[in-house]
């Protein structure tokens, strides 16, 4: 295993987090101020958020004229459904809805995350079309439910099968056997509208080739939408936003 893949190098970013006495109760980012609760994935401390962002096109959404170009627009449809598990602080999820979705949906499996969203939603006038739900992916999800979108900026970093999570905070990092991501990826198309799309915010910290072959598994594709490189102290770590497709 490569450093930038290590599992417990992702476990003492994880903590380092936590422990930072610099740690604020509300942080800036895409030009707003969010709430940040305890033991809930912070974005001031990890740019992964703000290019998940970037990659969904969601800083330039406001205006819906500019979403015509390829890269720089919305990577999903702007005025549809968009479900977003493990949505942390809620800023994507609360984003997605000031961007202009119908109806946005969040879960995560960490309770804390799920009312941090709440706020957010709260904060940002955006409550009465967004719902913060607590649960194991899908799992809080009305079974009748069908989305436009279905995204997840995941704990891509592969920890050993039989890794047990020591705080709720290790879940946004690490994904023991990749059982979450084989059952985002075999089960999140059930989830679309007709032309719908599943998203999956991916990086070069996670191991792509087990992906792939959990998608082949699964009687999918992965095909990447964009892409950024992102330096983090002295590593720089491509992040991918990828289209999970069934294959033909
Ligand atoms: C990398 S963080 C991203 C948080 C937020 N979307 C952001 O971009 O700042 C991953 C999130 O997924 C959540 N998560 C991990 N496993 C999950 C699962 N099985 N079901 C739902 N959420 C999960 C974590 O609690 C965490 O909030």
């Amino acid at each position: 295993m490569t450093e930038i893949a290590s599992y417990t190098s992702s476990l003492a970013r994880s903590r380092a987090s936590q422990a930072n006495e610099n740690r604020p109760d509300v942080f800036v980012l895409a030009g707003r101020e969010w709430d940040l609760l305890v033991g809930v994935f912070a974005p001031v401390h990890s740019p992964t958020t703000a290019v998940a962002m970037e990659l969904l096109g969601l800083p330039e959404a406001r205006d819906p004229d500019r979403d015509q170009d390829p890269d720089t627009g919305l990577a999903f449809r702007g005025d549809g459904t968009f479900l977003e598990i493990g949505a942390g602080t809620g800023v994507i999820a609360v984003s997605a809805a000031l961007a202009g979705c119908a109806r946005v949906v969040a879960t995560d499996i960490s309770a804390q995350a799920v009312r941090n969203t709440a706020m957010n939603a709260d904060r940002h006038g955006v409550a009465d079309r967004l719902v913060s739900l607590h649960g194991d992916l899908f799992d809080a999800v009305g079974d009748e439910e069908r989305f436009d979108t279905v995204y997840w900026h995941s704990n891509y970093v592969l920890a050993p099968d039989e890794y047990e999570y020591q705080a709720d905070h290790e879940r946004a990092y690490v994904d023991p056997g990749y059982r979450a991501h084989r059952r985002y990826l075999a089960e999140a198309p059930g989830l679309l509208t007709e032309g719908g799309t599943v998203l999956l915010q991916f990086s070069e910290r996670g191991d792509l080739g087990l992906l792939r072959r959990l998608a082949e598994e699964c009687g999918r594709t992965l095909r990447p939408v964009r892409r950024r490189d992102l330096t983090e102290g002295d590593e720089t770590v491509e992040l991918v936003l990828y289209e999970v497709c069934m294959k033909n």
